[in-house]
């Protein structure tokens, strides 16, 4: 199916839309990961490709002492952040950037990146990048990795990832971060969050959405099922 860019983009934002986290995470794992920052007591902490900055949103909640700057190129998820924070009454203790997440700069003892390693070229530019920004402290990290050998379909799809959690962490320990823990998304996170952002995609209700939507669903049942993981990491230095 040949889609125009603005078309395909059009198609990704009803997905990412339908979603709380645009990611394989369900809402006990974004609390568990915020109480893992807590023992950090983080004074600041950047979300760097926050979206429309949900999990930003959640650690102002769940930690008071904290200011929160999500960062992300796509202005209309910043603005939606904007509104959705100052609705919750965040607006004062959260603020919202447009800008590009590689090279953002600004002081802070925390930071997260949740499926957004490929703005800084990939995961091993990712930790060292947040190891520039962090000098002591904490970083959560939610990024892809191969759970079996991909096929080259998979490899062309998603491009060049760690074997395993291990192999994600190998990079983190590669950039100077120990790593505190270590887990990987369930089959029940991505089951339900690839029906959500299919969901989503239908929900624009015409026939080339449906295409669209039924084609992901394929692709996901019959090629990067259990072959691509989503791995969770805390890491400190
Ligand atoms: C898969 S989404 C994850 C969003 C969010 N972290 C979440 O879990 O809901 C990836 C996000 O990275 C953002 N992004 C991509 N390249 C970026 C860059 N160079 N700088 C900042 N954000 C970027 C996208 O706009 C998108 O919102």
């Amino acid at each position: 199916m040949e889609l125009s860019a603005d078309r395909r983009a059009q198609l990704f934002d009803a997905g990412a839309s339908a979603l709380r986290f645009n990611a394989p995470m369900s809402d006990d794992r974004a609390a568990q990961l915020i109480d893992e920052l807590r023992r950090h007591e983080p004074r600041a902490v950047v979300d760097l490709g926050c979206g429309r900055g949900e999990l930003a949103r959640l650690v102002a909640t769940r930690l008071t002492n904290a200011t929160v700057i999500g960062v992300d190129t796509d202005a209309a998820a910043i603005t939606a952040a904007r509104r959705l924070a100052v609705a919750s009454g965040l607006g004062r203790r959260i603020q919202y950037e447009v800008a590009d997440a590689a090279t953002w700069t600004g002081s802070v003892d925390a930071a997260m990146c949740v499926g957004a390693s490929h703005a800084f070229g990939g995961p091993a530019g990712l930790f060292s990048r947040l190891a520039d920004l962090v000098s002591t402290g904490a970083a959560v990290v939610g990024d892809g990795f191969w759970e079996t050998d991909p096929d080259p379909w998979c490899s062309a799809a998603f491009g060049e990832l760690p074997r395993g959690v291990d192999g994600l962490a190998a990079l983190a320990e590669a950039a100077g971060w120990a790593v505190v823990a270590a887990d990987q998304s369930t089959q029940d996170e991505w089951d339900t969050f690839e029906e959500t952002w299919v969901s989503g995609v239908r929900s624009i209700g015409t026939a080339a959405a449906d295409a669209f939507a039924e084609q992901r669903e394929r692709q996901y049942r019959d090629r990067y099922r259990t072959v691509l993981g989503f791995a969770w990491l805390v890491v400190t230095r």
